[in-house]
C-alpha cells in the first residue's frame, strides 16, 4: 500500500521540527522476471518495477549539512556538504545516501544543505532492490528538478553502488527504478542501456513470495560470479578474438566449444547464455499471451540458477518445488541477486488464494516461518510525487 505523502510530510515535520512544506519523491522497487546476473554480462533482463516504493521528504537547511532520517531504520545520519567529495563509506544505510550525492558532485551538482525523511515500503534483503530504489530517490530528491537524462541517472545510481558501497553490480535495479512503466515489463538491452515495454497477459499475477532468508554470501559470492565469468570470457577469446562478453556467445556456438572452458566457469556461463535467451523468449510468450511456456522458462531459468549459477538455497529451492505442484501455477523462479530473498510467481487469479494458502502452510511447517507474499503490479519509474 502506497504512503499518504501527508503522513510523511507530518512526520518530517515532527522529525525535523520545522514547519517547512518539503518536497516529496518516489521511486520504485522491482521484481526481476527472468535473465537474472546477465546484466553486468552485458545480455537482457526482464524486470517490472513495482508499486512497493522508497521515498523521500527534503527541505532546504541552514545547517550546512546532508541530514536524513530512515523511519525504517529509526537512525539518524549526516554529513557537511562540504565533506560529500571526500567522504567515506562506513557500511551504514547511509552509504547509498552518501554515495550518491559523492557521485552527483562529480557529475558536477552542487548539493545544498537539506534535510530529508526516508521511508521505504521495499522490504530490505528480499531481492528486490530496496538499495536501488533508496539510491534513486536520492538522485532525484537532490537533483531537486534539475535536469540529467535518465539513463544517467541510473548509471549514476549504480556507480554509488559499485564504486562508494562496494558491491560490484550491474545496471538493471536502478535502471528499472528509473525506467519504470505501469502495466508493462521492461525489456533491458544491458548492452546498449535502450529498452522495450513489453506487456504482460492481463489473466496471469505475478507474485513474489518473501523467504525471510538470507544467506549472508552475499556480496562474496556475486563476486566470485562477475570473476568466474570474466575467466569464461577469457578461454572463449581465445577461440574467437570478437568475444568481449558472453552477450556475444551464442547457445549454438557455446555448445560445440564449451569442453574448451574449465568446468566450473563454463557452468556460469551456460546459465548466462541460457538466461540472456530466456529472455528473449519470455517476452515473445508474453506477447503470445502463452502462459504455459511463460511458466516452462521460469522454472527452467530457476534450474539453470540452482545448478549451474549455483545462487540458490535450500529455503528457496523448496518453495520452487512446492509453488509448481500446485494447481493454477504456471511457474516460479527465484529472483534477485540469490541466496535468499524471493520467488517470483506466475499464478492463474483464479488459484491465487490457493497458492497463498498452501505455500505458507508448506513453508511454515518446514521451516517455521510464515513467507510474506506481494501481489507486484508493475508501476511508473522514480520521480516526484504532488503534495497537499
Ligand atoms: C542484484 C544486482 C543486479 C543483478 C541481480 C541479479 O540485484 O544489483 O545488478 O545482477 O543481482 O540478476
Amino acid at each position: 500500500m502506497a504512503f499518504v505523502p501527508d503522513e510523511i510530510i507530518d512526520r518530517f515535520r515532527k522529525h525535523f521540527q520545522s514547519a517547512v512544506t518539503p518536497s516529496f519523491y518516489r521511486a520504485p522497487g522491482r521484481v526481476n522476471l527472468i535473465g537474472e546476473h546477465t546484466d553486468y554480462n552485458l545480455g537482457y533482463v526482464f524486470p517490472i518495477a513495482l508499486d512497493m516504493a522508497c521515498y523521500i521528504a527534503i527541505a532546504p537547511a541552514s545547517h550546512g549539512k546532508l541530514r536524513m532520517y530512515s523511519r525504517d531504520f529509526e537512525k539518524e545520519a549526516s554529513l557537511p556538504v562540504s565533506e560529500i567529495a571526500a567522504a567515506k563509506p562506513s557500511q551504514q544505510w547511509s552509504d547509498y545516501v552518501f554515495g550518491v550525492a559523492q557521485e552527483l558532485t562529480k557529475a558536477g551538482f552542487s548539493i545544498a544543505p537539506c534535510d530529508m525523511y526516508i521511508a521505504s515500503e521495499v522490504p530490505t534483503g528480499s531481492g528486490l532492490s530496496s538499495s536501488a530504489a533508496l539510491e534513486i530517490v536520492t538522485a532525484v530528491a537532490l537533483l531537486g528538478g534539475r535536469e540529467y537524462p535518465k539513463v544517467e541517472l541510473a548509471k549514476l545510481g549504480q556507480r554509488a553502488e559499485s564504486q562508494f558501497v562496494g558491491m560490484p553490480c550491474g545496471i538493471m535495479d536502478q535502471y528499472a527504478a528509473v525506467f519504470g512503466h505501469a502495466g508493462a515489463a521492461l525489456k533491458i538491452d544491458c548492452r546498449s542501456l535502450g529498452h522495450e515495454y513489453v506487456e504482460l497477459p492481463s489473466n496471469v499475477r505475478i507474485i513474489a513470495v518473501n523467504s525471510l532468508v538470507k544467506h549472508e554470501l552475499g556480496t562474496s559470492a556475486y563476486r566470485e560470479r562477475v570473476a568466474e565469468c570474466a575467466q569464461a570470457v577469457a578461454a572463449l577469446q581465445e577461440l574467437d578474438p570478437k568475444i568481449e562478453s558472453l552477450r556475444d556467445v551464442s547457445l549454438e556456438f557455446f555448445g560445440r566449444v564449451q569442453e574448451s572452458v574449465p568446468l566450473v566457469p563454463r557452468r556460469r556461463a551456460r546459465h548466462i547464455i541460457s538466461d540472456t535467451q530466456r529472455v528473449v523468449d519470455l517476452a515473445a510468450a508474453s506477447r503470445a499471451h502463452d502462459l504455459s511456456e511463460m511458466g516452462r522458462l521460469f522454472v527452467a531459468s530457476h534450474r539453470s540458477m540452482q545448478y549451474d549459477y549455483e545462487i540458490s538455497c535450500e529455503e528457496i529451492d523448496f518453495m520452487v518445488d512446492t509453488a509448481i505442484k500446485i494447481p493454477g501455477v504456471y511457474g516460479s523462479r527465484m529472483t534477485g541477486g540469490g541466496f535468499g530473498g524471493c520467488t517470483v510467481n506466475l499464478v492463474a487469479p483464479e488459484a491465487v488464494d490457493t497458492f497463498r494458502q498452501q505455500l505458507s502452510a508448506a513453508y511454515n511447517e518446514r521451516y517455521k516461518m510464515t513467507p510474506a507474499f506481494y501481489d507486484c503490479k508493475p508501476a511508473e519509474g522514480a520521480g516526484p510525487l504532488n503534495v497537499g
